[in-house]
Parts: C-alpha cells; structure tokens; sequence
C-alpha cells in the first residue's frame, strides 16, 4: 500500500492503477463498517483508493473537530491488511487553502434533519467529497448507509454536477447488540454503551409498525419514544430514502427509512433502519 499527503502525489499514483478504481472516502478511527466498504470495493474493482481526512469544512464550531479520533497508525495497518492499493491522508490544510472561495451546496435532501441540526455540515460534506472525486478520478465510491442522508445528499451532488462515478450504497454493520458501529462509539463510557441499544431498538420498532400498516406515522413515533430513554431524543422521522423529507402519512406498499438521532450521555449518536410499509 502506497501512503500519500499531497494531492500532486495522490493524482501521480492513482494515474498508475488499473481500472475500475474503488474509492473508500473516510475520516479515520477505522472499524468494522469502514472495512465493509474497503471488502466491498475490493471483490468489485481492480484497485482500492482510501482516503483518511479528518474534513473541518464538515463541523460546525462547537462540534468535536478537535477531540475526534485519530489513529492514524492502527488504521493504515488495517488498510493495508485488507488489500488497499492507495492511501491518501492529507495533511490538515492541503485540501482546505485558507484562500479557497469555493463551496458546493445541495439543496432540499440536504435541508432537514442532519442538515437542519447542524448547519453547514452537507455543505462541507459535498464540497470535500467533490474535491476528492476530482483528485481520485475513481469509477465507483462506497458509501453506508449509516449515513444515509449524506448517502442522500452525495448521490444528488454526483448526478447533478455530472461526475462520472458510480456510487455504491453498503449495508450498515452492527454490533452483536444491534448498535451501529461509528467511530464516536469511542466517546461512551461502558453504561451509556448498553443504553446506546435504545436508538436502533426504538427505530425498529417503528419500522415494525410501518410494516404491520400502521398509517398515522406521528402518532407511532410518540407511541415509541418512550423506549428511547434514558438517551435524549434529538429528532426521530420517517423519510422517503432519496428525499429525506419527513412524512407524517405513509403510503401503502412502499420503501421508506426511519431516521433518528440521539444524545447518549453528551455523545449524538445517529441511525436509521428501512420499513417497507404494508
Ligand atoms: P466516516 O464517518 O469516517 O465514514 C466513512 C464511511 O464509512 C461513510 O460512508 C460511512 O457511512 C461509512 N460507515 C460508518 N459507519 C458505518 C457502519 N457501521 N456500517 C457501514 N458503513 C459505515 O462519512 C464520513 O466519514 C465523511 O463524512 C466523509 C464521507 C469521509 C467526508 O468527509
């Protein structure tokens, strides 16, 4: 595995690797789900390019820019391990000049809910994913879905701006107990932990309901909030996957996504599990 800090170098290395190039965007404190996208690409393309940047253009002051988690050597000995060709982890202002005046905005799928919640974030998001299809050139990028809104919001970027790249949508990996592995799980202490299965059983258990023919979606939200405390409710919601707009009615014999966000402790957490409705 190649190791590169600058985009120069990143352009000169990607220009050496066979086609069809797999990109995995990352920001590091790597775990199980990231190395779900690197196996993924893997079995699908010819070579794999990782990125690892921690993107301040994504948090907003206040957020946990700084304390967030960086394991720079453990990760790229995992990446190396899982058969990537090329990693390209920036150094802090190689991707972000001081003098840039550039920013790519997304509209309605980047207007509620995350992007409600934490302004500017999508923003920072699209324009640095942007930057980084422009340097990797790849033919296909990997995205979970347990960001699915960003997911949202990349696939809306990509068509309208006409980039030529395939983007891939993989499942999210879970913990044994259901929780989501995120690399701010590394924020809980081991009681906020166990509690933290709350979000993804309150979420299923809308799910559920959506499956079983139950309409009134406001009504089934409050029903099964309750079950997420002791963790603190920060927005729960029923979406259509590509709009990320909330319902509050759901249509027969469709797919929808129950998205939500919740403080365990002083760590938000996020998840979202698909319904099909009855
Ligand atoms: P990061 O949070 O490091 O996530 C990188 C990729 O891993 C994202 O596509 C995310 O959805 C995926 N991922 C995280 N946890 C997962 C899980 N439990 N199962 C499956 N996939 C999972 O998302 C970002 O970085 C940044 O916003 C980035 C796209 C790199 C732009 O800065």
């Amino acid at each position: 595995m190649k190791v590169v800090r600058s985009v120069a170098q990143a352009r000169a290395e990607r220009a050496a690797l066979p086609a069809p190039v797999g990109f995995v965007p990352t920001m590091g404190a790597l775990h199980a789900g990231h190395a779900s996208l690197v196996d993924r690409a893997r079995s699908e393309c010819a070579s794999v390019v990782v990125s690892l940047y921690v993107n301040p253009l994504q948090f907003a002051p206040g957020e946990d820019f700084a304390r967030y988690p960086r394991t720079f050597e453990r990760d790229a000995a995992l990446l190396e391990s899982g058969g990537v060709d090329l990693l390209f982890a920036p150094s802090d202002d190689e991707l972000v000049g001081a003098d840039a005046q550039t920013a790519v905005e997304v509209g309605a799928v980047a207007a509620r809910l995350e992007g409600e919640r934490r302004p500017g974030h999508f923003r920072g998001v699209a324009t640095i994913v942007h930057k980084l299809f422009n340097i990797v050139a790849p033919q296909r990028a990997y995205f979970g879905q347990k960001d699915a809104q960003q997911l949202a919001v990349v696939q809306r970027m990509t068509a309208d701006m006409d980039v030529p790249v395939d983007i891939v949508a993989c499942p999210i990996v879970r913990d044994v107990d259901g929780v989501a592995l995120s690399s701010r799980n590394a924020y809980l202490s081991a009681e906020e932990r166990r509690d933290a299965v709350r979000l993804s059983r309150v979420l299923r258990m809308i799910a559920d309901g959506l499956g079983a023919g139950r309409r009134d979606i406001d009504a089934l939200i409050r029903e099964s909030l309750p079950t997420l405390l002791p963790l603190r409710n920060d927005y729960v919601a029923v979406v259509d996957p590509r709009a990320f707009e909330p319902l509050d009615f759901a249509p027969a014999g469709v797919d929808l996504l129950v998205v939500g966000a919740a403080y365990c402790g002083a760590t938000r957490l996020i998840d979202n599990v698909p319904a099909h409705t009855a």
